[in-house]
């Protein structure tokens, strides 16, 4: 089975990405055909210091190899360092509809926080559906939010494989209903743009500030608490198991509880919990020539893959003369 999935390089990674993503394609290696990769030219619609971006694309690669990715088993590359993507991109949206792109909740949500909205952000799902059907892979694993960004590239394989007969496998978005989206420390969703999150890999005082600030509802000690409506709750309860759960819930309906406690005890589990990944992090920050090397051989493995399918999609398109 090829499962495949990309993360983008536009800040340091979070639990959201941990979670949502990052965790069940680690998971996936040893049974899968796993494709993974850092989507550098999906940063370019919103990070626009060079600098910054390169750093952070060679960060969130060691970031991935620290938690446990093996390029032995994966093919692991930058999206950049192959050309194929952008030149399936050009062909991919002449069997786009403008409408189906009009509709894109991320597109508007990101087009509403800019003064003016640019055709790379219009364009982004058209880039990821081409990520995804180079490399004709069968099953994406990623967050909720992604969801949409998934129906448009079966969307636009449909319209592909109608015209010029079954090049590109439909794909299907592989979603954790248990863990929806993880709420970043204001409640919005997690994420990298909008400094409400809770890095996998920050120094202890800054992930406690982060704890710290997760905005809990006004009730007093005495009051008894709705943990199906708390931040604190949801972010604990990822790093809880069943009984974990259970146990923290008889404790948010009793009187007592204090959410101060509660964020304490979480700065300590999250930063156990990333322990034994942290020294391999930091032990790889002293090794970024060999991440260079990981991500330049991966690059050539894909490569192979996605040539294999341009070849048969210029043909149909009449490309090759
Ligand atoms: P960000 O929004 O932080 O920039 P990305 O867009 O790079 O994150 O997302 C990378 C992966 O992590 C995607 O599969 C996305 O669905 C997942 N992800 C990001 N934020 C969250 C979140 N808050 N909860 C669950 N999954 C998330
Ligand atoms: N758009 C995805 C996100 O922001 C990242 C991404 C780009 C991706 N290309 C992909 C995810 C291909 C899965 C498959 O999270």
């Amino acid at each position: 089975m090829r499962v495949l999935s990309g993360i983008q390089p536009s800040g340091k990674l979070h639990i959201g990405n941990y979670f949502g993503m990052m965790r069940s394609m680690i998971e996936r290696q040893s049974e899968s055909d796993l494709f993974c990769f850092v989507v550098n030219l999906h940063a370019l619609t919103t990070v626009t210091d060079g600098k910054i971006l390169a750093s952070n694309t060679l960060e969130a690669a060691a970031d991935f190899l620290a938690l446990g990715l093996d390029p032995e088993r994966t093919t692991f590359w930058v999206q950049g360092d192959v050309a194929e993507h952008a030149e399936l991109t050009w062909i991919l949206h002449n069997f786009t509809s403008m409408g189906l792109l009009e509709r894109s909740h991320s597109y508007k949500d990101k087009a509403a926080r800019r003064e003016v909205p640019h055709h790379g952000l219009f364009s982004y799902p058209v880039l990821m559906a081409a990520d995804i059907l180079l490399y004709q892979a069968e099953l994406v694993p990623v967050g909720r939010d992604q969801k949409q960004h998934l129906e448009i590239a079966r969307d636009i394989a449909g319209s592909f494989n109608n015209v010029h007969g079954p090049v590109f496998t439909l794909p299907e978005a592989l979603i954790d209903d248990k863990l929806a989206t993880v709420p970043g420390v204001d409640g919005q969703k997690m994420s990298k743009s909008y400094n409400n999150a809770i890095d996998i890999f920050s120094g202890k005082d800054v992930i406690k500030k982060k704890i710290m600030s997760i905005v809990t509802d006004a009730k007093a000690v005495e009051d008894v608490k709705d943990p199906d409506n708390c931040n604190l709750f949801a972010i604990y309860g990822l790093f809880a198991d069943d009984e974990g759960r259970a146990e923290l819930k008889e404790r948010y309906l009793k009187p007592g509880l204090k959410y101060g406690e509660v964020k304490k005890e979480l700065i300590e589990i999250v930063w156990n919990y990333f322990a034994p990944y942290r020294e391999k992090r930091l032990e790889m920050e002293k090794r970024l020539d060999d991440v260079r090397d990981v991500l330049k051989s991966g690059a050539a493995k894909a490569r192979k893959a996605a040539r294999a399918t341009m070849d048969k999609v210029r043909d149909v398109v009449g490309l090759n003369y």
